[in-house]
């Protein structure tokens, strides 16, 4: 064999050796497990705290029955109630915990309701700049039941 093929040759050994050798370094023991991804992180993925406690435990029983019953019968019914009050497990687990006030402010709302050229047609939106007298939402509408009936 030629010498320039046989150098080639080396090199080429060379690497996939020392490819094979970091390759098992530095992949995780657990790689591969159960799939293309760590074994080891759906356990600990399992025991992250648990953030969000869910609409139901809000009000389903117990606790905010009303504006549960208030929620359910409105067009907000899709929206949770941890959508606009933030995660609050720690709340439902611990009711000396206080929540932070949901955000009341014209734009909350608007993240959702202002008027966008991409939104469906049939969604209900409004020009902020002509809507609601610049006051907050809440003035007007009940954020757990929005529409007037
Ligand atoms: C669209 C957003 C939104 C959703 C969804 C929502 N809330 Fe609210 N909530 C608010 C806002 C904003 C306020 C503050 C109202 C105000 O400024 O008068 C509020 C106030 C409250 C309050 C304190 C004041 C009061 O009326 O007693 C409670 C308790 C509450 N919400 C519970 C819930 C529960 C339970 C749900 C789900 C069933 C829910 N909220 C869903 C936005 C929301
Ligand atoms: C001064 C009272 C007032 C305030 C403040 C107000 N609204 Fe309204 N809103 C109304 C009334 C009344 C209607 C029903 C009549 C209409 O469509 O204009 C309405 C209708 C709507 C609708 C339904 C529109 C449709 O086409 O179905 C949406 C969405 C809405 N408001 C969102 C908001 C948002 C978001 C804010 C805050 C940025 C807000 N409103 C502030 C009085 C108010
Ligand atoms: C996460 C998105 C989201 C946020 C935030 C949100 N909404 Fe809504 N809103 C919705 C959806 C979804 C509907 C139902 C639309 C439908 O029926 O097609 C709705 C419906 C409405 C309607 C129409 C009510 C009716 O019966 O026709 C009004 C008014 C409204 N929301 C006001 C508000 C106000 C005020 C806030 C802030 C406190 C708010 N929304 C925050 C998603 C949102």
């Amino acid at each position: 064999m030629h010498q320039h093929l046989k150098r080639a040759f080396t090199l080429l050994a060379v690497g996939i050796i020392a490819f094979i050798i970091i390759r098992s370094m530095i992949v995780p023991g657990s790689f591969g497990e159960f799939g293309w991804y760590r074994g080891d992180s759906v356990l600990q993925i399992r025991n992250l705290p648990v953030g969000y406690a869910g609409s139901s435990s809000c009000g389903e029983e117990n606790c905010h029955t009303d504006i549960y019953h208030v929620w359910t019968n409105g067009s907000h019914k899709t929206i949770n109630c941890e959508t606009c009050h933030g995660a609050l497990q720690e709340h439902v687990n611990n009711v000396g915990i206080m929540p932070q006030p949901a955000n009341a402010s014209r734009d909350y709302c608007g993240l959702c309701h202002f008027k966008r050229a991409a939104r469906p047609s049939d969604f209900p939106q409004i020009d902020p700049d002509v809507h609601g007298e610049n006051l907050q939402c809440t003035y007007c509408h009940n954020p757990h039941k929005p529409g007037f009936v």
